[in-house]
């Protein structure tokens, strides 16, 4: 059994940001922005989005001080100043943590208070309510355009939590593959791989269902068939756009199934040290994931071995084992394989470490194809040291 909600009006397609006029109209006639310090200044697309919304009679009102691994405190801040303005929606510009948090902007703006009230770990209140959402990702990698979730990291406990309420499923969704060829290499790998992660951890969910292993083998196709060209040629839209679509695409299928016990273990390292990029973490202990569910899960990765990797093997344990080396090798071809003490973890830190992933990600933990504890995460993460 499964149901499929999923509300957001997706915009898809290289120059949909125009769209963005005659989406907005009907939402008000202010807006808070919420986006990053750097980027979307320098490629002058906050410029142009502040336009768009002028056109059509809607005042802008910028919060540009999201960090990567977004923090409560921004989001509270944002919030204060969404209630004194007035704003009647949200537009989060940017990856991940600029979307993620004007979602949680939105239901703090609405709900009133701090956000940690809404996190299942803080307060544990449920949000009834949130401002209209309209996301307009410049990475491939989040999905959050397509879902209710929003990852945000409260640095005094070091927790990295996802929410996922249905209030925030953002209105309407824009995601142009030209706003994407100004991404970084490393980014492109990295926000790529995080959708490949979605993908893949959603296919080993305990609730795979047809829908969604539809949606998650096709997303992983289009990252390995093109991530090495975004890679080497930033402008190329053929390669952005199928990874922007592999991205929207993970994030449908994270929506109607969801991730495993390799994204708790995630935000657990992610939490603990915020220069870590979220889909290199995931690549780092990815494969060690994999290997210690093996005995549980090696019937659907052999499915993956054939359908990703065109690996013609009929054995099946053999095979599964070929997917994990083909995904060790291809994520080795964008350096995204090293060990964590090369990171600056330290030894004596990992217990910690899988002692709040888990606890803050228990959910999550609980849909592996193995059942596994906080010792079992502390297991992996050691082997990736
Ligand atoms: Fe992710």
């Amino acid at each position: 059994m499964f149901s499929a909600f999923l509300p957001t009006k997706i915009v898809f397609g290289e120059g949909s940001i125009e769209k963005l006029s005659s989406l907005a109209k009907n939402l008000g006639t202010k807006a808070l922005l919420v986006t990053g310090k750097k980027s979307t200044k320098k490629t002058g697309l906050l410029d142009r989005v502040i336009d768009l919304l002028k056109r059509v009679g809607i005042e802008s009102i910028v919060y540009d001080k999201i960090q990567p691994n977004p923090i409560n405190d921004d989001v509270d801040e944002a919030a204060q100043i969404a209630i004194r303005e007035r704003v009647e929606f949200v537009v989060g510009l940017g990856g991940g943590s600029a979307i993620d948090s004007a979602k949680a902007i939105a239901i703090t703006a609405a709900m009133g208070g701090k956000f940690w009230e809404y996190v299942p770990v803080g307060g544990g209140k449920k949000p009834t309510k949130a401002l209209p959402v309209i996301a307009i990702p410049t990475t491939h990698g989040t999905g959050t355009e397509a879902d209710p979730f929003a990852v945000i990291t409260n640095p005094r406990t070091n927790e990295k939590v996802g929410i996922g309420y249905d209030v925030i499923f953002p209105k309407f969704s824009i995601v142009d593959p030209a706003l994407m060829t100004t991404l970084p290499k490393d980014q492109t790998a990295y926000t790529s791989m995080d959708a490949f992660y979605h993908s893949l951890e959603a296919f080993l969910n305990i609730d795979a269902n047809v829908y969604s292993d539809i949606l998650a083998i096709d997303s992983m196709k289009r990252i390995v068939a093109n991530l090495q060209t975004a890679f080497d040629h930033p402008d190329n839209m053929y390669a952005r756009t199928n990874l922007a679509w592999a991205s929207t695409e993970a994030g449908i299928t994270e929506t109607l199934t969801g991730v495993i016990a390799n994204h708790a273990i995630e935000h657990g390292l992610s939490g603990f040290n915020p220069q870590l990029a979220h889909g290199l973490g995931l690549c780092i202990t990815g494969p060690y994931l994999l290997e210690y569910m093996f005995d549980e899960c090696y019937e659907r990765l052999s499915t993956l071995a054939r359908e990703i990797f065109n690996i013609q093997e009929f054995d099946v344990r053999k095979s599964a084992r070929l997917f994990i080396e083909k995904l060790y090798e291809f994520q080795e071809n964008f350096k995204l394989n090293p060990k964590l003490s090369t990171l600056g973890f330290k030894e004596e830190d990992l217990e910690k470490i899988a002692h709040v992933a888990f606890n803050t990600m228990k959910g999550v933990v609980t849909k592996s194809p193995k059942k596994l504890g906080e010792e079992d995460l502390l297991q992996v993460i050691k082997r990736a040291f």
